[in-house]
């Protein structure tokens, strides 16, 4: 045995080939699970894919760099959770993509933001944070009320969705702009076939200007379900917890 370790020691590539196989090993122990991690993440009743008009919010929160202060996920300690309410679960960030964890917490946690505040309040604190919090340091958006949402793309991105694994079915993709501008206008016909596709869809004309579909109608609509979707009460019965 250890004069066949000569060989490694004599020749460099020898070495070089052994060291690439043995991280190749190493590395596919990691990654190899990663296929399997559907099994790993309990489903929770409740959860489905974002809404066309949310998904567009949340990919102006990313263009935004929203994440760079604010976390989406409540950790599993009673301060957070007396703050911001239930532990977050893997699940509620399943069709994240990417997931908005972050690292950071320059503003609050958003992970249950949803349905705190009003959309008015969500409105003037976008626009100018110190409207409504007059110590705020969080900087203002106010282009979002003004610049017009761009619904040329969504369709393309509910089907990159798809391709990564939200399961959007055929009608999703295919109704999406229509379910986008039916959401934030509750005269459109096609509102209920909105809550039909996307139970508990918040529709509503979230920015106050209902001529207009915004980038800010898209934001606020974002903000107003995230973490609304679990019905804790069942959850919790049901695991036991309470
Ligand atoms: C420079 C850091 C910073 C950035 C960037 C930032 N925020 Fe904030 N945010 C804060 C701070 C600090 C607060 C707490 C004070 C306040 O309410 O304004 C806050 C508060 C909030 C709140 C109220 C949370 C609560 O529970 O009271 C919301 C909602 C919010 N931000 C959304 C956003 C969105 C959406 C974006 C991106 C468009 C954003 N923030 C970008 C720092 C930031």
């Amino acid at each position: 045995m250890a004069n066949k370790h000569d060989i490694f020691e004599r020749h460099s590539w020898v070495l070089l080939i052994g060291i690439l196989v043995m991280v190749a090993i190493g590395g596919l122990v990691e990654i190899v699970p990663l296929f399997y991690l559907k099994s790993t993440i309990e489903k929770v009743e409740g959860m489905r894919p974002y809404s066309p008009l949310e998904l567009a919010g949340r990919n102006i929160y990313v263009r935004e760099g929203c994440y760079n202060c604010h976390s989406q996920m409540i950790r599993p300690m009673r301060d957070e959770i007396e703050r911001y309410g239930h532990y977050s679960l893997a699940a509620e960030s399943m069709y994240d993509h990417p997931f908005q964890w972050a690292s950071k917490r320059t503003g609050p946690d958003l992970a249950r933001v949803g349905g705190k505040y009003s959309d008015d309040w969500q409105r003037d604190h976008l626009i100018n944070p110190r409207a409504v919090v007059p110590t705020s340091i969080m900087p203002g958006y106010p282009f979002l009320a003004k610049n017009e949402l761009d619904t040329n793309a969504i369709k393309a991105v509910v089907s990159t969705n798809r391709l990564v694994g939200v399961p959007y079915t055929d009608e999703q993709v295919e109704k999406a702009v229509a379910d986008l501008k039916a959401q934030a206008n509750p005269d459109d016909p096609g509102a209920a076939e909105v809550l039909k596709r996307y139970p508990k869809a918040v529709v509503r004309d979230f920015d106050g200007n209902a001529g207009k579909l915004t980038e800010m109608d898209a934001l606020v609509a974002y903000l107003q379900v995230l973490g609304t979707l679990v019905d804790f009460k069942v959850y919790d019965d049901k695991a036991n917890l309470r």
